[in-house]
């Protein structure tokens, strides 16, 4: 019985390891030349983007006085407030763990972000080295560093486009044929939600996406949650300087999941979401400002 059980551990072992070191082909980007009908804009370092601050809210390089000018405005607003970015990365980590661990093999990472220390495709390689990846922004400052980081992986991807428009991103060179629509895909939105005013429809949005999804596909999503007291000013500071932004509450943010089934413990303070060790409570600020959680489709 042992026999058995070592030999099948040792055979999966075996398919890892030659999975990671099978030889990289070379990067093909005819995918990438085949999408540009268009002009990339030109980063623009006069105004603060998205993106930049939150790389600088993490600790991150790819980032511009500008940028930084954003985040002292929030710490003066909360001192703790700008912790909370690395509280959600740390939630898309575990999360994007334990859809790799229940088996997802495709990820489609909308609002991807600059790369920094973990990034999707690491997360999920780690478990399962065959695990592909498309990441999809709209600044270019991503695409510019994204393309640099995955010049060697092949089954990662990176694309320039607006989330609002889910069927030219569904339907662009860079996903179709590179994710398969039949079989289960892990789909993020990880703190970018807040980013889309409630006149742009960000329900459906969302639902746009999980329609085109295949039963045991998984929405995994985080966003700013209006429980502390200066969520309002917070709020207004991101209105300020990156011309948009939106708190909303625990419920709001559960609704986003409507016609999924949740996944424990629902929609919560990020830290409490499978945390790998203890949590202390209550939770400081940084912990309460982002509440996120994971769902999946079943029919
Ligand atoms: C706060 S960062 C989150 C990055 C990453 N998802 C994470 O949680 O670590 C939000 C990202 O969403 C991107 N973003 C905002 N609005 C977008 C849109 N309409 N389409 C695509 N990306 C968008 C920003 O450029 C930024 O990189």
């Amino acid at each position: 019985m042992a026999d058995n059980a070592d030999r099948a551990e040792n055979s999966v072992n075996d398919q890892d390891r030659a999975a990671s070191q099978e030889q990289e082909p070379d990067y093909d980007w005819s995918w990438a030349d085949a999408e540009l009908g268009y002009e990339i804009p030109e980063i623009d370092t006069s105004k603060p983007s998205i993106a930049r601050v939150y790389d600088a809210a993490l600790g991150g390089q790819d980032n511009y006085p500008v940028d930084r000018e954003v985040l002292e405005a929030a710490l003066k607003i909360n001192p703790v407030a700008i912790r909370s970015a690395r509280v959600n990365r740390d939630f898309l980590v575990r999360g994007v763990r334990h859809l790799a661990e229940q088996g997802i093999d495709q990820f489609l990472d909308l609002g991807s972000g600059l790369p920094t220390a973990q990034n999707t495709h690491q997360v999920a390689q780690e478990v399962n080295p065959r695990a592909r990846v498309v990441y999809v922004d709209n600044d270019p400052i991503v695409l510019a560093h994204g393309q640099a980081l995955l010049a060697q992986n092949s089954r990662t991807r990176v694309l320039l486009a607006d989330l609002m428009d889910p069927a030219k991103v569904l339907g662009h060179p860079g996903v179709e044929g590179f994710i398969d629509f039949s079989r289960p895909v892990g789909l993020l939105m990880v703190a970018v939600l807040h980013h889309i005013l409630d006149e742009e429809d960000p329900a459906g949005i969302v639902k746009a996406y999980t329609g085109r999804l295949a039963p045991g596909s998984h929405l995994l999503l985080s966003h700013f949650c209006n429980t502390i007291p200066e969520a309002k000013a917070l709020e207004e500071n991101l209105v300020r300087s990156l011309g948009r932004g939106k708190m909303r509450s625990q419920e709001e943010i559960t609704a986003f999941l409507d016609g999924l089934e949740p996944v424990e413990p629902g929609v919560v303070a990020l830290p409490l979401w499978r945390p790998d060790e203890p949590v202390r409570e209550p939770l400081d600020e940084s912990g309460m400002i982002i509440f996120g959680g994971l769902a999946r489709k079943t029919a």
